[in-house]
């Protein structure tokens, strides 16, 4: 295993799912309260990280809520995603595509234009000093009504060339795709791609929805696609992208033990998979952990790591030229 794990950390890697503020470690989360005067129900990091028990999705989101409420000023959104890619940096992604949720600031009083110009910022320095290509995705939150999904769609529109897509995310239950479709309508015919959550929580029928209501261009989990074979044959067929969050799958309880976790079964079932973090502040772990993970418990083999690694450039949002490079990245690793 310890061979397989400086496998795993030399590989480059594609990351697909990843939600930037679910990257604020509890240091940043302290130094940022502590700056801008905003108390904490902690007194410690240690406090924090050991209230980071989950029985559930909406668990876990009234924390990340409650977390991003230190974010504050352009800096604070500047300092929260090059913290990540200084990190994602020293675990040898290369490419990244990051989940942001503005409703999450902009219903607090933080402007549009604050939230995006620091992530942005950040992004441009990634690139340069880096070298880790990016693209953004912007989040409509499920739980809130699709009206305010379209308030942001239109906040957005100024900013088209920072951003690659429109997602949904937050509370998957009670909350279909289908109660989207205007917006997402709307964000495609403006040349936004489209990605979803579904399945993590939610049935099949919600899977159905994102695919044939949202249009989506590639799918966040996916888990519980398993449980229809025509659903399942469908995504094989079509090559359709699932980004996998081992880590965030297991600390949300949708799987209790590793061993089960469905990412075998969506190997042997040809689904085109990929490893992401989700938001790894709060679930443990980074790329390089949720391999081990999987690669541990799911016993893969360099040839399975490979495969995930492969899937990952080829389902991001890059030209077809910009992915034969991220390919060759990887064809070179593996001359070595
Ligand atoms: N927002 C942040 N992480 C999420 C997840 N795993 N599912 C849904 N919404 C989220
Ligand atoms: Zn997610």
């Amino acid at each position: 295993m310890t061979q397989l794990r400086a496998f795993i950390e030399g590989m480059p890697k594609a990351e697909l799912h990843l939600h930037i503020e679910g990257s604020l470690e509890p240091e940043l989360m302290f130094s940022l309260a502590q700056k801008n005067n905003i108390s904490l129900p902690f007194k410690t990091v240690e406090e924090v990280r050991d209230a980071y028990q989950f029985s559930d999705l909406q668990d876990f989101l009234d924390i990340y809520y409650q977390g991003m409420g230190v974010l504050q000023t352009e800096q604070d959104f500047y300092d929260l995603t090059w913290a990540y890619l200084t990190k994602i940096h020293s675990q040898n992604v290369i490419h990244t595509e990051i989940f942001f949720d503005p409703q999450g600031h902009t219903d607090r009083g933080i402007s549009f234009d604050t939230v995006i110009n620091g992530i942005h910022r950040a992004l441009v320095d990634g690139s340069e000093k880096l070298g880790i290509s990016s693209y953004l995705i912007m989040c409509f939150l499920r739980h809130l009504d699709e009206s305010a999904a379209l308030e942001t769609l239109e906040q957005a529109l100024p900013y088209k060339d920072k951003i690659k897509g429109v997602g949904l995310d937050s509370s998957e239950l009670g909350h279909p795709p289908s109660k989207f479709a205007h917006v997402f309508a709307r964000a495609k015919q403006e040349g936004f791609l489209a990605v979803a959550h579904a399945g993590e929580e939610g049935p099949p029928e919600y899977v159905f929805e994102a695919l044939d209501i949202l249009k989506i261009d590639r799918l966040d989990h996916g888990n519980r696609s398993l449980e229809n074979d025509t659903l399942t044959q469908r995504l094989a067929s079509t090559k359709m992208a699932l980004t996998v969050c081992p880590l965030s799958n297991y600390k949300l309880a949708g799987v209790t033990d590793m061993r089960q976790h469905p990412l075998r079964e969506m190997l042997d079932k040809n689904l085109n998979a990929t490893i992401n973090s989700d938001d790894p502040a709060y679930f443990g772990g980074y790329m390089n952990e949720n391999y081990f993970a999987v690669a541990e418990a799911l016993d893969l083999s360099k040839d399975d790591l490979i495969t995930l690694a492969r899937n990952g450039f080829n389902a991001t949002f890059c030209n077809l030229q910009e992915k034969a490079a991220l390919q060759s990245r990887l064809d070179d690793y593996l001359k070595q």
